[in-house]
């Protein structure tokens, strides 16, 4: 594969590979072996319809369907767009649904607030906001993890952290927290570290959904897990994506953190995005509280 690194510790921009011609047998043993060491990767100029999309999130797991989770039975999948578009235009800058895409600027993880975390959120460009901005941002846990001060690793080493899905929104508006769909989810806890089935190496499982940490209190936990953000989010060890039409950013969510950047929201933008649940044998076992 010809290959060059997306951050200097971090990810790969793939230049060779059509994402059509990815088959089980043909190149996805080597892009999952890149997936594991490298946390990221990048494909630009695809012809990336949906089926191709489905395609490459079946090769990872299981597709996340949030919407059979919480019925607890199988329920048909849909693609998530990530999208401020409606039929009849954009929504307004302040309405819940912007708020909630804002709600992604905020240094995240997808999904530590359901029953099943995720392995992959493999996201692509659909509708890129004209005058700019709309950037999607990367950091590396296990890189974070790596450089995380003494007083930070003593208490986080074998830590419990709990997640909510209605913290990271409340941080947008008591109004978007409130919301029954935040609200959903029960309180998940998640061991901190996840050491990579592959490779070892361990990171830091952290959201902005992550509320506490077992054992000690609500406001001392909350700092410590925004100072451990803020560590592994320093300007120097982020990647921003800027978009284009064709660009597919795929990210391992044990391993790293991301975040949208604002836009100008008179303007569409739209993002198309696929996860896929964790197995087994992407470590699960190592950060379920038995
Ligand atoms: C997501 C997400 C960020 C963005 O799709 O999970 O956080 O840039 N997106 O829209
Ligand atoms: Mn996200």
């Amino acid at each position: 594969m010809q290959t060059s690194p997306l951050h200097p510790d971090f990810g790969l921009t793939i230049e060779d590979i059509d994402l059509r011609d990815v088959t089980a047998d043909h190149l996805w043993p080597e892009l999952r072996h890149a997936f594991e060491t490298h946390s990221a990767l990048l494909f630009r100029n695809q012809d990336f319809d949906d089926a191709t999309h489905l395609k490459i999130a079946k090769l990872f797991g299981p597709l996340e369907n949030r919407k059979a989770m919480a019925a607890g039975k199988e329920l048909p999948f849909a693609i998530s767009p990530v999208s401020n578009e409606t039929k009849s235009g954009v929504t307004d800058a302040k309405a819940l649904h912007t708020q909630n895409l804002q709600a992604n600027m905020l240094w995240h993880t997808d999904s530590t607030f359901l029953p099943i975390p995720a392995l992959v959120n493999i996201l692509t460009a659909r509708v890129v906001p004209k005058s700019g901005g709309g950037q999607t941002e990367l950091a590396s846990t296990r890189n974070g993890w790596a450089t995380m001060p003494k007083h930070l690793k003593d208490v986080l080493q074998d830590a419990i952290i709990w997640h909510r899905l209605s913290n990271s929104r409340d941080r947008i508006s008591p109004e978007l927290g409130a919301l029954p769909e935040m609200r959903q989810w029960p309180d998940r806890p998640w061991r901190a570290l996840w050491p990579n089935p592959v490779t070892g190496e361990d990171s830091l499982l952290i959201a902005s959904h992550s509320f506490a940490i077992e054992g000690i209190g609500l406001k001392e936990g909350q700092a410590i897990i925004d100072e451990a953000i803020a560590h592994c989010t320093k300007p120097q060890d982020v990647y921003s994506h800027e978009w284009q039409v064709g660009d597919i950013l795929m990210w391992d969510e044990r391993a790293m953190l991301h975040r949208g950047q604002p836009w100008n929201y008179d303007e569409p933008r739209t993002l198309s995005s696929i996860c896929c649940s964790v197995t087994e044998a992407d470590g699960l076992s190592s950060v379920r509280i038995v």
